[in-house]
């Protein structure tokens, strides 16, 4: 039998010569599988449990305990007040230079019809990129063009303005005390660290617990994506929430959407359950994927994530109507301006949050409507039926008197056409209820981007696929090579091909530990912020004697194994299996199509190109001496380059074994 003689040459190849020894390796190998299996299951189970959408059914009105108690919107100007949400603003000395001055014109046309209370603005308020988009510093310039136009339209005498720092805003900078935190210098609200502000009105209170998750010392890109709450943070976030009983409604602020904070126990989410909603930015609409980020939290606080001002000029006008909360997002420069208060929307309806009794109490239906030009006409329609103009209270307030109780049961669509004096019509509708009927759910794709913990996903993903290549390369070393059966087929080969690196010292323990190294190994050590260095590992950055645990690196990770080291690994399966038939780099072609030789040096020059660039990548955002003491992105070039010249070339008893080996069978 041909395999136990070449087995006696092979360190610790398992003789598979007698049928009761394959019978046991079988048996090892099927609980090996189901261990592997039983463990996958496990993770699984774990990461659906806990980050699946869940929607909760709740009981209507009954949830709030002023749920049907005056006072009812009615057909005066009372217990109403609006603010706005502006996010992402990116200022920017390279790129759209329209960027600024249409937000000039937002602070002074925008902000002079609508006339809120308050004006939020969710952070990066500067790009802080570098011309080649690539890197990232904090340009003084830009702060001040920020600082100037808040200056030049006076808006700051027109309303309350807060601005706080996001992720772009903290490029590049060590300490807090760091010249280069012009957020200290340039901002209007000039406010680190959490805090709470109250709106105090003569109907009553309003909380914004604004949560500063960025990291300090804040690293360069791209390492600089999700915010981090410690304890220390959390426990005054417990504080503030505490704070916020007195208030008829509360609402928190950030830049990161809860899905891209790390935070320490027991989570954001948890201690925000008496919000109505959690208002942030962050994300963009993720290229133009997720127009629309919005979703529910289990205990029913609504996560709105608002649309960034630098690329789609997006803002946010939030009401309070008689503590029932509604919102729309708009675009900038589009009139007129519509939000129907109430009848409120079912869909961003929070049961345990809102007096959502008073719909049915109410004697009027109340839109706002506002334009530039004056408001001509205000036009209601109840599932398609016209029920008249809504006539103007005061200001952007308009009314029409309603019977609820008509609509008592089931879901109904309410719409409103607003025109003004310039002929410019808006169309605004939403559908709401009475009933106290199972919540309306929100878009999964939207509700998995807002709810699931991305860095957790992330981490289950890259061990993952760490553990699938290290199984894969680790068994076929110590598993018996089983026998070909007359012409072994494309499966066959690919197995056969397996054994032979796994068997092959000088591949074998290069790409073990270069897989173990991806996973435990500093990918590179350098100027993490100008002027301090730290290491960067797949699990977090060490900078300063600070910890920042990892996120986007295992995102990296995951990438690294499966578009690099994976693909090696298979080309230098490929090459062998030429190797083991007697080919060499030169007569290769000989033994194979041009079509799969072709597409597997394209495959190779695409991989080691892509590699390529992600050294480049490191020079331009961490620096030169990122670039040289790289082990995971330069140095692997070159091990990679190394490992192919060794497959074609190298010639040792090995392979020889394996040759003999394919000669007698093919
Ligand atoms: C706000 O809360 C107070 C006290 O609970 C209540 O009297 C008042 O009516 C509430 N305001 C509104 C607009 O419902």
């Amino acid at each position: 039998m041909r395999g136990g003689q070449v087995s006696a040459a092979l360190p610790r190849l398992p003789h598979s010569g007698s049928d009761a020894a394959l019978v046991t390796r079988m048996l090892q190998l099927f609980s090996v599988l189901i261990a592997a299996g039983l463990f996958l299951a496990c993770l699984t189970a774990y990461v659906l449990d806990n980050y699946t959408v869940q929607q909760r059914s709740y009981g209507g009105a009954g949830g709030h305990p002023r749920g049907a108690q005056p006072p009812y919107p009615g057909g005066s100007m009372d217990n109403v007040f609006w603010f706005l949400q502006v996010s992402d603003i990116h200022i920017s000395r390279f790129v759209d230079p329209q960027r600024a001055p249409d937000f000039q014109k937002f602070c002074t046309e925008t902000i002079d019809v609508i006339k809120p209370e308050i004006v939020f603005v969710t952070g990066d308020l500067t790009d802080a990129k570098e011309r080649n988009r690539i890197g990232s510093r904090q340009y003084e310039i830009e702060w001040q063009t920020y600082q100037t136009i808040l200056k030049k339209s006076r808006v700051l005498e027109k309303t309350k303005w807060i601005d706080i720092k996001g992720n772009h805003d903290t490029f590049n900078i060590p300490s807090l005390e760091s010249v280069n935190n012009y957020y200290r210098k340039y901002s209007a609200f000039k406010r680190e660290g959490s805090f709470h502000y109250v709106h105090q009105t003569h109907f009553g209170n309003y909380s914004f617990i604004i949560v500063d998750a960025t990291p300090s010392p804040g690293p360069k890109r791209p390492f600089n994506f999700f915010g981090f709450l410690n304890q220390n943070n959390m426990d005054e976030l417990l504080k503030l929430a505490s704070e916020t009983v007195y208030s008829n409604q509360t609402i928190w602020l950030s830049h990161y959407t809860t899905s891209t904070i790390i935070s320490a126990s027991p989570g954001i989410r948890h201690i925000m359950g008496s919000a109505v909603a959690y208002l942030c930015g962050h994300l963009h609409t993720l290229g133009g994927l997720m127009p629309v980020l919005h979703s529910r939290h289990e205990h029913g606080t609504l996560e709105l994530e608002l649309a960034d001002w630098m690329e789609n000029r997006r803002y946010r006008i939030l009401v309070f109507d008689h503590d029932l909360f509604s919102f729309v997002d708009l675009k900038f420069d589009k009139w007129p301006v519509i939000v129907i208060t109430n009848p409120k929307s079912a869909l961003y309806s929070s049961p345990g949050h809102e007096p959502l009794g008073k719909i049915k109490e109410s004697t009027h239906i109340r839109v706002l409507a506002f334009s530039t030009a004056n408001v001509t006409s205000v036009l209601v329609k109840i599932d398609g039926i016209t029920m008249g103009s809504a006539v103007q209270i005061k200001g952007p307030l308009h009314t029409l008197l309603w019977r609820p109780m008509d609509y008592g049961a089931g879901v109904h669509y309410i719409e409103v056409h607003a025109q003004d004096k310039a002929g410019r019509t808006t169309v605004a509708g939403h559908k709401f209820t009475m009933e106290d009927i199972k919540l309306l759910p929100f878009d999964v794709m939207a509700s998995f981007i807002i709810q699931a913990p991305h860095h957790i996903t992330l981490k289950v993903i890259f061990i993952l696929v760490l553990l699938i290549n290290l199984f894969v390369i680790i068994a076929f070393r110590y598993l018996a090579k089983p026998r070909f059966k007359d012409t072994p087929g494309f499966f066959a080969l690919v197995n056969f091909s397996f054994h032979v690196f796994s068997k092959t010292n000088i591949l074998y323990y290069p790409v073990l530990l270069f897989t173990c190294y991806v996973a435990v190994g500093p990918w590179f050590i350098g100027e993490i912020i100008d002027d301090h260095f730290g290491a960067c590992f797949v699990f977090g950055i060490i900078v300063d004697g600070h910890f920042l645990e990892g996120s986007l690196t295992f995102f990296c990770g995951i990438l690294q194994l499966t578009f690099f080291n994976i693909p090696l690994i298979c080309y230098l399966c490929w090459c062998l299996l030429l190797r083991c038939r007697g080919a060499y780099f030169r007569s290769h072609l000989k033994y194979t199509g041009w079509i799969s030789s072709g597409l597997m040096h394209i495959s190779l020059v695409g991989f080691l190109a892509w590699q390529a660039y992600a050294c480049y990548f490191l020079q331009k955002t961490y620096g030169i001496v990122a670039f040289f003491l790289s082990p995971v992105r330069t140095w692997s070039l070159a091990l990679a380059l190394a490992l192919v010249y060794k497959v074609w070339n190298f010639n040792n008893s090995t392979i020889r074994t394996f040759k003999a080996e394919m000669k007698n069978c093919l």
